[in-house]
């Protein structure tokens, strides 16, 4: 790999500078709009490396290790590249007693990733655990991406698979 194409390009330029500045007009200080600057960032790269986190320490003016202590603390913040679809099973003890292994297990086979965490060949899906999702009473539910699907079974995700696809 060529020292260019290793050269770190700011996340926050242009287009994606301007959408900033303008969240940060919506908060009394500019270390308040971490969250939605982490949010921009997944949206422009679709993961947040520790060069990002240190870019968004700069712009915020917080320290590297407090961006990253939040970075680390949220599921739904990507530490490395994930597939297009993000896939998200709740596997605490309510779900885990009806069944939410079986649709970890029925969604690694379909979406051929395999393993938790991993991401498909095809670069489509990465499946992950994640605690309660607070649908108990729906189990299983599973976030892929933005969408909340509730009563997911191991029979249901051929289908579900292929609607993402
Ligand atoms: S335990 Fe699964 S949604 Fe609450």
């Amino acid at each position: 790999m060529s020292t260019a194409t290793q050269e770190y390009q700011a996340v926050f330029a242009g287009k994606t500078r301007a959408q900033l500045d303008e969240i940060l007009t919506r908060y009394p200080a500019k270390q308040a709009a971490l969250l939605p600057a982490l949010w921009l960032v997944q949206r422009e790269r679709g993961w947040i490396s520790d060069r990002s986190m240190t870019e968004v320490a700069e712009v915020l003016g917080l320290t590297p290790a407090y961006v990253k202590g939040v970075v680390t603390f949220y599921t739904m913040y990507h530490q490395h590249p994930v597939g297009k679809n993000f896939v998200q099973v709740c596997t605490t003890s309510p779900c885990n007693i009806c069944g939410a292994e079986g649709v970890v297990r029925a969604l690694l086979e379909h979406t051929g990733a395999k393993d938790l965490g991993a991401t498909s060949p095809d670069g489509q899906w990465t499946v992950i655990e994640v605690e309660c999702l607070g649908a108990c009473g729906f189990a299983t539910p599973v976030l892929i991406n933005d969408d909340f699907i509730e009563s997911v079974t191991p029979e249901k995700v051929p289908e579900l698979v292929r609607k993402y696809r």
